[in-house]
């Protein structure tokens, strides 16, 4: 929209004077939209629709000084600062929780702001009404730290499946049936991958009781978990310790023993706790308690469910994990389906190595092989880095529709053994570089080594039984990939190892 000008609709002393207030009325109905037009004031900006019905918000508290914009955008339990500029009828609104980029942008039309989220989702915000009022969310005080008991699980790294990393809000009850069945027919159970995880987005409301229901893709969950429980196999489920999860769906704040007690009666053996929320509310110096609240109540229903927290490595998780009785906890922020993404959370994790064990473990994140953006190759790399620590290994593909190879990398029991090995000790690389070594002490005295080629070449890779710790000369070792057995000589074994590629092999002692 263009600026007008005063001159634009000046008059001369020749004009008659009922032309003069002609003018002086066009110019006043062209100019007075332009006061109306300004920014100033509160604005309902619509949010995402929920699979529950919910319709999210923020009110955009807007303050307008020529073309500066100030203000606040205030959420569920998060108000932040905003900035802007406005050009024309242009703006660009900056908020304090990320000011590198523009959150929103857009143009004001008609009384309306009309724009993108992040250049991407489209919305259309109006005038804020009296009515539209934000829930307060009342501070409550996490309990004491006390130590909770170990709950007995997860003694060796769990496995399974998720349904966050290709469906994400794409679940529901018929695909988790399906899920379950291709996990029994593909052989993927009997391999071990036991526990099949809703992520989020399966949350309805909750009742006038304050119990949670699931939405509309999970008509019934108890029936669900009686589905995965007659295959043999395990329902996991997802929840935040905050008011609202990753995706905006209802937490378990303020609900922690209630919603155990729910998810106990539906028949669940595995919680996925996810920060989301929560850091609106607490620090991470109370991490340790608000995930004991929900440990303690977890335990207090007497169902065993694996404990899992997700807090992207917050607060050095793996120093009181297991305090709180978590068996798994992630060290890393969300993995996607990339080289660098992957190998960035592997290498992430290696600072946690000591405090990996049976009962509790750290999470690098979930498995991305087979979802189609990395190759064969790199996907056997990632399940060979993830099996030497000790990682979950909770898929993430389409279990319905596996390749050959897919099939062949997932279920590679020689490599599961190294990952479930009762030792549970985590593997650290032993030497560094293009090509890197990683080693893992294994239960029956043996070691699992993985040279991983980071380079862009095919390169050979030179294991010497010295760096390997063993407690004698080498008496056997064999290639997991190739399943085969390979022979050391001179103290040594070599091999070639393609561009992203591991050489994984098993070694024992005489
Ligand atoms: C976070 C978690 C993911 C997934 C999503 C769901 O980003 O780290 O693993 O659970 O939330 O909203």
């Amino acid at each position: 929209m263009r600026m007008r000008t005063k001159q634009d609709c000046g008059y001369t002393a020749a004009h008659k004077t009922l032309r003069q207030l002609l003018v002086l009325l066009a110019c006043f109905a062209v100019v007075s939209p332009l006061f109306a037009q300004n920014l100033t004031g509160r604005w309902y900006l619509p949010g995402r629709t929920l699979d529950n019905g919910e319709q999210l918000f923020s009110i955009l508290d807007l303050k307008q000084d020529g073309s500066n914009l100030t203000g606040k955008l205030e959420s569920e339990g998060r108000t932040s600062d905003v900035t802007g500029t406005v050009s024309g009828d242009q703006f660009k609104l900056f908020a304090s929780f990320n000011p590198n980029q523009p959150f929103i942008t857009g143009e004001l039309t008609d009384g309306q702001l009309h724009g993108t989220y992040r250049g991407r989702r489209p919305f259309t915000a109006r005038p804020a009404t009296a009515a539209d009022k934000l829930p307060t969310i009342a501070y409550i005080a996490p309990p004491p730290l006390k130590k909770v008991p170990y709950n007995g699980l997860a003694k060796t790294p769990p496995m399974g499946w998720n349904s966050w990393n290709l469906f994400a809000g794409r679940v529901n009850e018929q695909l988790v049936k399906e899920i379950a069945d291709a996990i029994v027919s593909s052989g993927m159970r009997d391999a071990g991958y036991i526990y099949v995880n809703i992520d989020d987005t399966w949350e309805g409301t909750r009742d006038a009781d304050g119990n949670i229901r699931a939405n509309k893709k999970f008509p019934d969950m108890k029936g669900l978990a009686d589905y995965l429980h007659a295959r043999g196999l395990k329902l996991g489920i997802y929840s935040s310790p905050g008011p609202r999860t990753c995706a905006g769906y209802p937490g378990s704040y303020g609900h922690e023993v209630q919603d155990a007690k729910t998810f106990a009666s539906w028949g669940v053996d595995y919680l996925k706790y996810d920060w989301c929320s929560a850091g609106n509310i607490y620090k991470d110096s109370q991490l340790q308690a608000v995930y004991q609240k929900m440990g303690e109540a977890l335990q207090s229903t007497g169902r065993p469910i694996v404990f899992s927290l997700c807090e992207y490595g917050r607060g050095e998780v793996q120093k009181w994990g297991p305090d709180v009785s978590g068996n798994l906890w992630r060290t890393t922020g969300d993995i996607r389906d990339s080289w660098d993404s992957m190998i960035g959370n592997l290498e992430k994790q290696v600072p946690t190595a000591p405090y990996a064990g049976p009962g509790h473990w750290n999470d690098p994140d979930m498995l991305e092989i087979g979802n189609g953006h990395m190759t064969d190759t790199e996907y056997r790399t990632h399940m060979s880095l993830w099996a030497l620590s000790a990682a979950p290994l909770l898929a993430g593909n389409d279990l319905r529709n596996m390749s050959d190879d897919t099939k062949a990398i997932l279920m590679n029991k020689e490599v599961i053994a190294v990952d479930q090995d009762p030792l549970g000790k985590q593997a650290t690389p032993v030497r560094e570089g293009n090509l890197e070594t990683w080693v893992k002490p294994l239960a029956d005295g043996s070691v699992a080594v993985g040279v991983v080629n980071f380079g862009s070449d095919t390169a050979t890779a030179t294991i010497p039984a010295s760096e390997l710790h063993l407690s004698g000369d080498v008496a056997h070792a064999r290639n997991l990939w190739a399943h085969k057995d390979v022979q050391f000589q001179n103290g040594e074994y070599s091999a070639d190892v393609p561009a992203h590629g591991t050489l994984m092999l098993r070694v024992s002692a005489k």
